[in-house]
């Protein structure tokens, strides 16, 4: 089976049977519903892990930006969002599309990005602080648990953000019900692992060393909802209607294999919890093995990998 997932406070299972959950190894019974797997305590790891990986995927940025730019302006093209428009962010990091989406909306438009995790939270005020962006107005919040009245905004959108949610569906649904009449959801998420092998591989690498196996479908992680069609169906599950997905590519283009690893040690702490009971040599060893597997896109061109993101936008009737 390939290794599909490593998500960033993620649920690892262990062949032998058993979830870590951060740090904690809870039973899991292999081939049933992972019936111990607990949100709260599913999304305190995945807050404690943003938080510590935060400034170092805030490094990378303008890299991050750069893959999602043309799916964040095919997004906010099919949702009509436009100068003037009052936008509800969610998982929105340290902000790269925060970012795209201040300048769609101009100085009359208002952002309010909420993250999970306070590490982020505070990276994306600092940014906007940074950039002027006086129209956007940060916010740590769970994306499950919107804090705001009915009716309230034009859009909601999330950026990589969705497949982390334990219950995307029911997220989904408490998105519509923010929205002013006429309003739109939107949410870009990776597509699948042979599509991403710039992600995919070095988890697959890294998970098969470790001796964790890939979570079961329908648990949260970077591909939970990249298979096609996925994401279109939970549109519509939460009652939203004139639904359209898009796969669109989002190719990663660095100087060479080595600033690609420097991109996933830095921006990525799953990787790094996945080999936490390594030893450093075993870490180095799997470093290279992993550098090895992706000299392959290599070129006189650099590093330049495949990847794929999905957009997906619905309306309220
Ligand atoms: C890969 S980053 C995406 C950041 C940004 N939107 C972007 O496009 O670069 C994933 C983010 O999802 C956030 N996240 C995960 N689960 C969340 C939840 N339940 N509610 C809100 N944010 C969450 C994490 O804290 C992290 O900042």
């Amino acid at each position: 089976m390939q290794w599909v997932d490593c998500a960033p406070s993620h649920t690892l299972r262990r062949p032998s049977g058993g979830t870590l959950v951060g740090r904690h190894l809870v039973h899991y019974r292999p081939g049933m519903a992972d019936e111990s797997f607990d949100p709260s305590v599913y999304k305190r790891t995945t807050r404690e892990q943003w938080d510590a990986s935060g400034a170092g995927y805030d490094a990378w940025g303008a890299t991050i930006q750069s893959m999602i730019r043309p799916s964040a302006e095919h997004m906010m093209d099919a949702m009509g969002i436009e100068k003037g428009s009052s936008v509800l962010e969610l998982a929105c990091g340290s902000g790269a599309f925060t970012q795209l989406l201040a300048e769609r909306v101009g100085i009359d438009g208002r952002i309010v990005a909420t993250d999970l995790s306070p590490g982020m939270v505070a990276l994306a005020g600092a940014n906007a602080d940074r950039a002027g962006l006086t129209q956007v107005d940060v916010r740590e919040m769970d994306g499950e648990a919107l804090e705001f009245d009915e009716q309230r905004f034009d859009a909601v959108i999330s950026s990589l953000g969705l497949m982390f949610f334990p219950d995307p569906e029911s997220s989904l649904r408490s998105q519509a019900r923010v929205l002013a009449p006429g309003g739109r959801v939107g949410a870009i998420v990776i597509s699948g692992p042979a599509a991403n092998p710039f992600f995919s591989v070095p988890a697959q690498i890294i998970g098969a060393r470790a001796g964790i196996a890939p979570p079961a479908p329908g648990m949260p992680g970077p591909f939970a909802l990249g298979a096609p069609g996925q994401l279109a169906s939970l549109f519509e599950a939460a009652g939203l209607s004139n639904v359209a997905a898009q796969t669109i590519p989002a190719t990663i283009r660095l100087e060479s294999v080595d600033e690609h690893l420097r991109f996933l040690k830095d921006a990525f702490g799953a990787l790094h919890m996945l080999m936490r009971s390594m030893s450093d040599d075993e870490k180095a060893e799997t470093w290279g093995a992993v550098a090895e597997a992706l000299a392959v896109y290599q070129g006189p061109d650099g590093f330049v990998s495949p990847a794929e993101l999905i957009v997906c936008t619905g309306a309220v009737d």
